[in-house]
């Protein structure tokens, strides 16, 4: 790659069109346009090979809680890297990974003091599956093997991950899958049952019982556990209702059910909370984490894990059958206590909870706009549902969803300068989760665009 910038860019595109494969992306929709190319980050910002500015409304990828372009992390890496760049967690630790899990140990709730560091967000659900199959195994009860999970929820894309995930279009291509998914209903209180539509309480009563009857119907000693995220992403952010999950964990207790807090989106700040599960007062058996825990400076992934999952395993001559070679990585491990130094720094727990009420009051100025039929989540993290009928809350066809998000929206809010998700997982939504450092101007601009182009959007219905 040699020459002036204009030609380099030109390269680049022509070489990510023949060589680079993306994920979950239609290439026959970038044959005649450029694909969208990210150079650089500042901040709440990112900018495009041309120079332009993009505020960043999903932080990459539900990631970049601190923000980009912070060389304190970054360098904290390279140190990492010229001391020990690698060596694994087989049967050896390295001093990173043991100043991270103590880290983590004491931010996490209850008893849950115990890290097994994976790679990816995906890795970590698997994980926490397995470690379930062979604990179940090791205490006497071999025929623990199902997991229940909720209604259109993502947990990953690797197989087994996947059998825990709720979306079917996903899953489609690569059945059969590992047998033992069953799904709950999930928390979209727009869309509740009619008999619980008026009261969110008992909306929240019911979904947490619905899991009860899942587990009496697959019989209680064949279910190892139930992955639930804080706040479920897919679909558009739905929020537990009061209560829900502290029936949720009863329910748990009551038939020996383990109970995985998937926080890979939901941990690091996103809620105003290490965990998320502490913002709603629950302790699961397990938390899962990825993304935010090094704010992308670094890839890694893991779970906690209770004292009493470990136990078995340091019995005698058992050990969790399990393992990755990069997981735990010493960079990664560096870059994740550099970025837990940021958050203390700056504090950004307490800045996410001061603000999230102004974000909040911010994106609910939409709900004047006849295309925006709810602004729902907690945090930093929103999802906006698009209807056709804000009365009957009528939604649109397929259609009329693949010409609105993606004949449209995705492009058209890219353009105005804001990177954030347009999606039809569920119902179609936008959805925000911008990096924990924005405040009200950050909020005003995300507002301003999103008023913009979801009016032509309307207009072109
Ligand atoms: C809740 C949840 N679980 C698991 C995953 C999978 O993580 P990864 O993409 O790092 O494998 C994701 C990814 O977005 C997620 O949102």
């Amino acid at each position: 790659m040699t020459g002036t910038p204009e030609r380099d860019h030109a390269w680049l595109q022509e070489a990510a069109k023949r060589n680079l494969w993306l994920h979950f992306t239609r290439h026959s929709g970038y044959a005649e346009a450029d694909i969208p190319l990210i150079v650089r980050g500042e901040g709440q910002y990112v900018f495009d090979q041309h120079g332009k500015r993009y505020l960043d409304g999903l932080s990459g990828l539900f990631v970049s809680q601190i923000g980009h372009g912070r060389t304190d992390v970054a360098e904290a890496g390279a140190r990492q890297g010229a001391e020990l760049a690698y060596f694994p967690l087989w049967s050896y630790a390295h001093p990173r990974a043991i100043e991270l899990a103590e880290r983590l140990a004491a931010y996490a709730p209850g008893d849950l003091n115990r890290v097994f560091f994976t790679t990816s967000g995906s890795e970590a659900v698997e994980s926490a599956w397995k470690l379930a199959k062979q604990f179940f195994r090791l205490t006497g009860e071999p025929s623990r093997y199902k997991v229940l999970s909720r209604y259109i929820a993502y947990h990953g894309t690797t197989h087994g991950a996947l059998a825990i995930t709720g979306l079917p279009d996903i899953k489609m291509p690569f059945e059969p899958l590992p047998a033992g998914g069953v799904r709950v209903p999930n928390t979209n209180f727009y869309r509740a049952p009619a008999f619980v539509a008026d009261d969110l309480a008992a909306f929240g009563v019911w979904a947490a019982d619905e899991i009860e009857r899942a587990i009496l119907r697959e019989g209680p000693e064949s279910v190892a556990a139930i992955y639930l995220e804080p706040v479920q992403n897919s679909g558009g952010c739905f929020p537990p209702p009061p209560g829900y999950f502290q029936r949720v964990r009863e329910i748990c207790d009551k038939y020996g059910v383990l109970m995985v807090s998937d926080e890979v989106i939901c941990a690091f700040g996103r809620l105003g909370y290490i965990f998320g599960c502490e913002r709603y007062g629950y302790t699961p058996d397990i938390i899962t984490f990825a993304k935010g825990v090094t704010s992308g400076y670094a890839p890694m992934g893991g779970m906690m894990v209770s004292d009493r999952l470990m136990e078995p395993y340091l019995r005698d001559e058992h050990s969790f059958l399990h393992g990755v070679t990069f997981a735990g990585h010493p960079v990664s491990c560096a870059v994740a206590l550099a970025n837990l130094d940021v958050f203390e720094k700056e504090d950004l727990l307490a800045h996410v909870r001061a603000n999230e009420g102004a974000f909040r009051a911010t994106l609910e100025k939409l709900s004047d706009l006849p295309i925006v039929g709810d602004v729902r989540g907690d945090g930093y993290f929103y999802g906006i549902e698009m209807v056709k009928d804000k009365a009957t809350r009528e939604t649109f066809d397929d259609d009329e969803s693949e010409r609105l998000l993606r004949g449209f929206l995705s492009h058209a809010l890219f353009d105005a300068g804001l990177v954030c998700r347009a999606d039809d997982r569920g119902d179609p939504v936008i959805q925000l989760s911008p990096p924990l450092t924005c405040s009200q101007e950050h909020f005003d601009e995300m507002e301003q665009i999103l008023r913009s182009v979801l009016t032509q959007a309307w207009q072109r219905i």
